[in-house]
């Protein structure tokens, strides 16, 4: 099984999408590892990735919320504390071999970000495009 990138992702940014691919290709590469039977230390850098992935493109989306006043900027700045806390978790437990990185693991990152695509994200896409993002 693999997770592919899906067109109703889009957010008409072509900046954006590129970091959202990325997230897709993240998520993919965490499964292949764990179908390829891969070591505990490739599953912790993707976990890093993760981590990192979520530093940098939570910033370009908050970038352009403070620059155009996006009127739900606030609660989906919450959204976004709320996965870096849940990504720092994850990272804290498979340190202390709390959690392994399981299937299991893997849908429920797959579940929650890529529900947060077509859900949140897709609300500032006619304030971004207003813009003139794009
Ligand atoms: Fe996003
Ligand atoms: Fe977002």
């Amino acid at each position: 099984m693999s997770i592919k990138w899906k067109s109703e992702y889009s957010v008409q940014v072509k900046e954006i999408d590129g970091q959202h691919q990325n997230l897709v290709v993240l998520i993919d590469k965490l499964y292949i590892a764990l179908n390829e039977n891969k070591g505990k230390r490739i599953l912790a850098n993707i976990l890093n990735d993760l981590i990192d992935f979520g530093v940098y493109h939570f910033a370009t989306e908050e970038k352009y919320f403070d620059k155009f006043n996006y009127e739900f900027a606030e609660e989906h700045k919450k959204i976004h504390r709320g996965f870096e806390t849940k990504l720092a978790d994850f990272k804290k437990k498979f340190k202390n071999n709390e959690i392994e990185v399981s299937f299991e693991l893997i849908d429920f990152l797959e579940d929650w970000l890529l529900d947060h695509l077509i859900t949140a994200d897709q609300k500032y896409v006619q304030c971004f495009t207003e813009n003139g993002l794009k």
